[in-house]
């Protein structure tokens, strides 16, 4: 009888442990980006000023130089980062030598699609259920109920660090959904 339970059990188990390791390794990049945030809570002083400041990374996890980041991009441009919580964010070049100072988070306030930028009609086009959003992220067509959000963007040394937006919202004059 207590062989018979064992030979049921160990496949059992080995299951088991095989689909932990599954689940872990398809929420290993969520988790990732999820760290960071917290990594970077202890250590203080790489960001400061202001207070909850993450570092802009690239799709690798490097931190996007700007220097770099500016020589490769046109004026106008959108570019996905990861920024607070890992969330995909907007970084908007303002002019050669500026970013603008705040980054669209660019999840779609519908059901949470990730809303490319369209250069060619100046908006953000969500291929999900068609939400469009201008080229600040004020949302100009349904069914998103509200704008993307926004978050501080800033250049510290040769980073860019966004923070969080918790000021009234400069494209409606209301107050931050998100805050
Ligand atoms: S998730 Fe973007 S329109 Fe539905």
């Amino acid at each position: 009888m207590a062989q018979f339970s064992e030979s049921v059990d160990v496949p059992d188990m080995g299951r088991r442990q095989f689909m932990n390791l599954l689940t872990f390794g398809t929420v290993t990049g969520v988790a990732l980006g999820a760290l960071y945030p917290v990594v970077k809570y202890f250590i203080p002083p790489a960001t400061g000023g202001g207070g909850g400041g993450t570092t802009a990374k690239d799709a690798l996890g490097d931190n996007i130089k700007i220097s770099e980041f500016l020589e490769s991009h046109n004026v106008g441009d959108r570019t996905l980062v990861q920024g607070l919580k890992g969330d995909p964010t907007y970084i908007v070049v303002e002019s050669k030598e500026a970013i603008t100072d705040y980054g669209i988070n660019a999840i779609c306030t519908h059901l949470g699609c990730v809303v490319p930028w369209n250069v060619a009609e100046n908006k953000f086009k969500c291929p999900c259920h068609g939400s469009q959003y201008d080229a600040t992220g004020k949302v100009v067509r349904g069914p998103a109920p509200r704008s993307l959000a926004l978050a501080h963007a800033k250049v510290e040394d040769e980073s860019i660090v966004l923070s969080p937006w918790t000021e009234t919202d400069f494209r409606t004059g209301e107050e931050p959904w998100w805050a």
